[in-house]
């Protein structure tokens, strides 16, 4: 069962490129703006121990891992994550962005991967002991458009050099679960410019806050 904190959990989502990191900062600034209280986290990442999985998980130079094995890593990363930071962040009333979530399972290692999606989201309750987001932002756009952004910007890790059939996958697969859920998901189109971008994101927040 989800229980009900104090703090708001927003996550934003996506397949690759679509400018989820600048859009987190940029939303957690314009939440201070608000007066609000807010932090950001990301996932995989943000302790010492969930960082150290991450490096394992992106590291092109180890052999291809078994799907099975990287849902437990992300899983492992998460609850680490959520234990140390944003359970005790939603209980002192803070809001807390996150730069994906078990959405991202589901969708890579779900999805693309082949792991039953509703175990990933069965594993995710238990590995985040109840902790759920109040709304996940699906940064959306066109697979070839968002592989040559990322690619601009850095070097593909582990997951980012899959091919494009794989990223097809994960894209359609964040469409899908915002639409079975849409009480808790929203799709923004993130072609727009930056700004566009940062609005809607704004606009399905306030959904929540
Ligand atoms: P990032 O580029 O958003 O930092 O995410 C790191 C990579 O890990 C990205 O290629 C997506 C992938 N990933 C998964 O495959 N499954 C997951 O559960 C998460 C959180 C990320």
């Amino acid at each position: 069962m989800t229980e009900t904190r104090r703090g708001c959990f927003l996550v934003l989502d996506g397949p690759e490129g679509a400018g989820k990191t600048t859009q987190v900062q940029r939303l957690v600034q314009r939440l201070r703006d608000a007066g609000r209280k807010a932090t950001s986290v990301r996932d995989p990442g943000s302790t010492p121990v969930s960082e150290r999985i991450r490096e394992v998980l992106l590291d092109r130079r180890l052999p291809e891992m078994g799907a099975r094995t990287e849902v437990f890593l992300y899983m492992a990363s998460r609850a680490e994550m959520v234990v140390r930071i944003v359970r005790p962040a939603l209980d002192v009333g803070l809001i807390v962005v996150c730069d994906r979530f078990v959405s991202s399972t589901v969708a890579y290692q779900g999805y693309a991967g082949g792991i039953d999606p509703e175990l990933i989201w069965d594993l995710g309750r238990t590995a985040c002991g109840g902790i759920e987001p109040n709304l996940t932002v699906i940064l959306d756009l066109p697979v070839e458009e968002g592989l040559a952004r990322a690619r601009r910007l850095a070097e593909p890790d582990r997951i980012e050099a899959k091919d494009q059939t794989f990223h097809e996958k994960v894209r359609q697969g964040f469409l899908s679960m915002a639409e079975a859920r849409p009480q808790v998901f929203a799709v923004v189109d993130a072609s727009q410019p930056p700004d566009a971008v940062a609005e809607a994101i704004w606009e399905a927040a306030k959904r929540v806050l």
